[in-house]
C-alpha cells in the first residue's frame, strides 16, 4: 500500500503582478515521514512556493495541496494541517517563552497543554530551562527559532513548512535543529523546507529539489544521491549544464 501524499505541488506557477515568473510549472510531493529540502539561488522561487502553500499568495496556475486540499481554495481547512516556522519568527517580545507557547497553542484551539507540556517541548527543542520564563525580547535568533519550532510541534499538524530555518543559527544550533527535524520526520511529519545549506540538506533530507529561475530543475531521493557530490550537482544545475 502506498503512503498518501501530504504536501503536493501540482503544475504550480506564480507570476507576480510586475510580470516576474517566480514559480514555473513546479510539481513535487512530500509524504508523511519525509523531508523535502528545496535548494536554489537567491530569487529561484523557494519562498514563493512555500508562501503559496500557506495561501499568503495565490497561484497563477496549478495547485499547492495540503492533505489533498488546495491551499487557495480552502485556506482555513488547509491551514489546519500545517505548521509554519518562518525565517523571522513572529513572536511576542514582551511575552516569555512559555507565554508565547501558551498564546499560540490557545490561538490554535489547543487548550489542554499544561505547564509541564510547555517545559518538555522547550527542552526538546533545546531551549535551556533558565530561559523558559524570560521575555523573548532578550532572546537570540536561535532561541527565538527554537520557540518557533516548539509552537509548530504543539500545533501537532501532520505537515511542517520552514523557510530557511537554519539561516543565522550557529553550527551547533543548526546541527541540532536538523536533528530535531529528523525526529519529527521519524514521527511521521511531512516536512517541506528551503535552505542554502547543501551539506545539512544532504544529511537530513529524504528528497532534494533544486530550483532555478522558478523551475524545479532537479529532484532526487536520498538513494538517487548516493555517491553523488551534491555540491557539484548544484553548481552544474546553477550553470544550466543539465538543461
Ligand atoms: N512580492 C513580490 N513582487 C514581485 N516579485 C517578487 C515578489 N517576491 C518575490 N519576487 C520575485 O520572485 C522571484 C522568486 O523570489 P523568491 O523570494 O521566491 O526566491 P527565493 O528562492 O526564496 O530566494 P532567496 O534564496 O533569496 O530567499 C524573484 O525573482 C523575486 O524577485
Ligand atoms: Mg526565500
Amino acid at each position: 500500500m502506498s503512503v498518501h501524499t501530504m504536501l503536493e505541488a501540482v503544475n504550480l506557477s506564480k507570476r507576480y503582478e510586475d510580470g516576474a515568473l517566480a514559480v514555473d510549472d513546479v510539481s513535487f510531493s512530500v509524504r508523511p515521514g519525509e523531508i523535502f529540502a528545496m535548494l536554489g539561488g537567491n530569487g529561484a522561487g523557494k519562498t514563493t512556493t512555500i508562501n503559496i502553500f500557506l495561501n499568503f499568495l495565490e497561484p497563477t496556475a496549478g495547485e499547492a495541496r495540503i492533505n489533498g486540499i488546495a491551499a487557495h481554495r480552502a485556506p482555513l481547512e488547509a491551514k489546519r494541517h500545517v505548521a509554519f516556522v518562518s525565517e523571522n519568527v513572529m513572536l511576542y517580545p514582551t511575552f516569555t517563552a512559555v507565554q508565547n507557547l501558551d498564546y499560540f497553542a490557545r490561538l490554535g484551539g489547543k487548550t489542554q497543554y499544561t505547564a509541564d507540556d510547555y517545559r518538555r517541548v522547550l527542552l526538546r527543542v533545546g531551549l535551556q530551562e533558565e530561559a523558559h520564563h524570560k521575555k523573548l525580547k532578550g532572546f537570540s535568533k536561535g532561541m527565538r527559532q527554537k520557540c518557533g519550532i516548539a509552537i509548530a510541534i504543539l500545533k501537532d499538524a501532520p505537515a511542517i513548512l520552514l523557510d530557511e530555518p537554519t539561516s543565522g543559527l550557529d553550527p551547533k544550533s543548526g546541527f541540532e535543529f536538523m536533528q530535531l527535524l529528523g525526529s519529527l520526520r521519524d514521527e511521521g511529519k511531512a516536512v517541506l523546507m528551503s535552505t542554502h545549506d547543501i551539506f545539512r540538506a544532504k544529511e537530513t533530507a529524504d528528497t532534494i529539489g533544486i530550483m532555478r529561475q522558478g523551475r524545479l530543475v532537479m529532484q532526487r531521493s536520498r538513494a538517487g544521491l548516493a555517491g553523488e557530490d551534491l555540491e557539484r550537482l548544484y553548481m552544474e544545475h546553477m550553470a544550466g549544464v543539465h538543461e
